[in-house]
């Protein structure tokens, strides 16, 4: 169920009508449901086999609230930066509950998972996997690792987030894993724990992750037959949700069903990395109509919220649905709008030919589905501060992340000697 209503007429968050935090906080501004994050994980971990590590993916939404109440439901995390990994930690995540996944991972970020303990790394390369163990050894420690290997399997999504294909920077390529693995092997600073994939993101169909999923089980096969003691698989992430009403991904029960059957008879530990599942329908961000413009060929509906603020749009073409605040009279004219930002940038356009209710300055306006990959990829580009944070517990909000002012956004810039 959606925990973002219209209750009398107006859009509400949970128990708290949008309106009064736009009073309080101003517009634009970024609203999660805590009862939508607790749901999404409920319903993710219920259709998963009992005991796998649910290792939410932190780059989907890094908010250290919206961390803690995926943490308080029983989540682990999946990072891919030492700063993420500080993010879970500081959210209250175990280390031992931290996978450690990303192509370009630093020494220095080697290091600190190590001190911290983590559960382990994703390797996605053998230069990575050398530096690992010598990081390792230089301190005694021993790494636990998987190899996140490049099942060269189509994920049918935005050619932009696809992963497993081989021509993607993504993994080790199919054609080497076994040679990377007896290298591994060989090495002091590492323990081969495991085998992780991650195809892609936005997957709106069960059988590219059944494809990569048979292909990981045949290898754990084959890699014990070769003598290696495999005790996990990591699937990752990637589960769709659905931005338009057409849209219709996998149930998660059905690919719960999947999961279950692709590890059957493995006798494996499971870890799952699911970011925009857990929080993409747990946000919202509400903007309101500056102006409106009646253009040559078009008509234009400028809001305060820029592609700065949700880059989604500008970056992969996604469709996020627009509702109004305060819902229009029924029967009330609708016209086509192109829904632009302030940025000066012809991307800042969020929607093109949109139909809405006739709209007027000052009018509220909400995008769906905007609680992953919106905030996180928010910059301050043309020295605008990015949209404030809020999140809402039944009749209760905080503002979790507030706006910066343009001050504390130049107050870490240094002038040279020679400006004086
Ligand atoms: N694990 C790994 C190794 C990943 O690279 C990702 C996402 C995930 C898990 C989580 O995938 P999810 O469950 O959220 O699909 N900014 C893009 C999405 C980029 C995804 C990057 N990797 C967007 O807004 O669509």
């Amino acid at each position: 169920m959606s925990h973002f209503a219209h209750r009398s007429g107006v859009l509400h968050a949970e128990d708290v009508a949008i309106p009064q935090i736009a009073a309080a906080v101003g517009t634009p501004f970024y609203c999660y449901a805590s009862a939508s994050l607790e749901e999404q994980y409920r319903h993710f971990s219920e259709a998963m086999p009992k005991g796998a590590l649910i290792a939410y993916a932190v780059k989907a939404n890094g908010n250290l609230a919206v961390i803690r109440t995926l943490a308080r439901s029983g989540a682990g995390a999946d990072v891919v930066s030492a700063g993420e990994f500080k993010r879970a930690l500081a959210a209250g995540i175990a280390a031992q509950k931290i996978v450690f996944s990303g192509v370009g991972k630093t020494r220095p970020e080697m290091a600190f998972a190590l001190d911290a303990g983590l559960y382990q790394f994703n390797v996605e390369s053998e230069s990575e996997l050398e530096a690992l163990n010598e990081v390792a050894l230089s301190k005694g420690a021993v790494a636990p690792i998987a190899l996140r290997v490049n099942p060269d399997v189509d994920a049918k999504t935005h050619a932009k987030i696809s992963t497993g294909k081989a021509e993607n920077k993504f993994g080790i390529a199919w054609t080497q894993v076994r040679d990377v693995y007896a290298r591994a092997k060989s090495l002091a600073g590492v323990k081969v724990v495991g085998v992780a994939v991650h195809i892609g993101s936005q997957i709106i169909e069960l059988d590219p992750f059944r494809a990569a999923f048979a292909r990981v089980a045949e290898l754990v096969r084959q890699l014990r037959a070769d003598g290696h003691a495999l005790t996990r698989v990591d699937f990752g992430g990637g589960l769709g949700v659905p931005y338009e009403s057409g849209d219709a991904p996998p149930r998660v029960r059905d690919y719960g069903d999947m999961v279950r059957e692709a590890v059957r008879h493995l006798d494996v530990e499971l870890i799952l990395e699911p970011g925009r599942f857990l929080t993409a329908p747990a946000g919202i961000l509400v903007t309101q109509v500056l102006y409106l413009k009646e253009g040559e060929k078009r008509r234009f509906a400028i809001v305060d919220a820029g592609m700065n603020d949700l880059m989604r749009p500008a970056l992969y073409d996604a469709w996020h649905e627009l509702i109004r605040v305060q819902e229009p009279a029924p029967g009330a004219a609708r016209l086509p709008y192109d829904v632009v930002g302030p940025v000066c940038e012809s991307t800042d356009l969020f929607a093109r030919d949109r139909e809405l209710a006739e709209l007027k300055a000052g009018d509220l306006l909400a995008f769906l589905t905007a609680g992953a990959y919106g905030a996180v990829l928010a910059s301050g580009y043309n020295a605008r501060p990015p949209a404030p944070e809020i999140l809402v517990k039944g009749g209760q909000f905080a503002v979790v992340h507030p706006r910066k002012t343009v001050e504390a956004m130049m107050a870490d810039e240094k002038m040279p000697s020679w400006l004086g």
